[in-house]
């Protein structure tokens, strides 16, 4: 099993989110054979999807040849893409920011999430996701906000969004694993516990 392990906090030995993902990937190797891809998302330096990137992308829904730049533009997209699409089990942990996700996730979607790779469109039956035969394990980790609190106290969009997106792609088979509350607690250490205990349990049932 190819794991593609996508670490969205940039705090290293601080993240909680990341500690969990690391529990679960090695509970998991520990049964079964698996060769795990890292992308830390914070060091990884990813192609920017600016003016170039979108020139090539519009070329090809305009029929219009790509320039030079557009072409090498294009393939670092593409190569990033591969790397992603390589995976049969994607573990990302995230740490809600801004009752979202952390922006360089957001570039990541925006890099992999291509007509013709990664989605199909068909003008009669919409969209259809290509990255079927997927699974996905989200580990989320946030501060404040948790399923018990109040309006108050901020909302959870990253949740919605990275299931919305995973289903898009045809990855439908997901699993979330909550490190929730790490701030708002006067015991993060248990929350954590629960956390480890959740992803023994999940890594046991793949
Ligand atoms: C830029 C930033 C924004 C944050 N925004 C929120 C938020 O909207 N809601 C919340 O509950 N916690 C928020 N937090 C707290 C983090 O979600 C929390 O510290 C979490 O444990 C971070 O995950 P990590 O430990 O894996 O890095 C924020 C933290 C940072 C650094």
């Amino acid at each position: 099993m190819k794991v593609l392990h996508i670490n969205a906090s940039p705090r290293g030995e601080g993240s909680h989110s990341l500690a969990v993902a690391e529990h679960f990937i090695t509970k998991l190797s520990a049964q079964r054979e698996t060769v795990v891809d890292r992308i830390d998302l914070f060091r990884a330096n990813l192609p920017e999807f600016g003016e170039v990137a979108t020139g090539a992308k519009m070329a090809l829904f305009a029929g219009r040849e790509q320039t030079e730049e557009e072409v090498a533009a294009w393939a670092a997209v593409r190569a990033v893409f591969d790397r992603f699409a390589s995976a049969d089990l994607y573990v990302f942990n995230v740490p809600i920011w801004n009752n979202g996700i952390p922006y360089k996730l957001k570039h990541l979607i925006d890099l992999v999430t291509q007509p013709g790779w990664s989605f199909g469109f068909d003008p009669e039956a919409g969209y259809s996701g290509l990255l079927t035969d997927r699974k996905a394990v989200i580990i989320h980790a946030s501060g404040v906000w948790h399923s018990n609190v109040g309006a108050n106290f901020g909302s959870d969009f990253s949740t919605p969004i990275l299931q919305d997106w995973l289903c898009f792609l045809g990855v439908t088979d997901w699993h979330n694993i909550r490190v929730q509350p790490t701030v708002l607690t006067p015991d993060v250490e248990a929350v954590k516990a629960a956390a480890f205990e959740h992803a023994t349990e999940l890594a046991s049932a793949f």
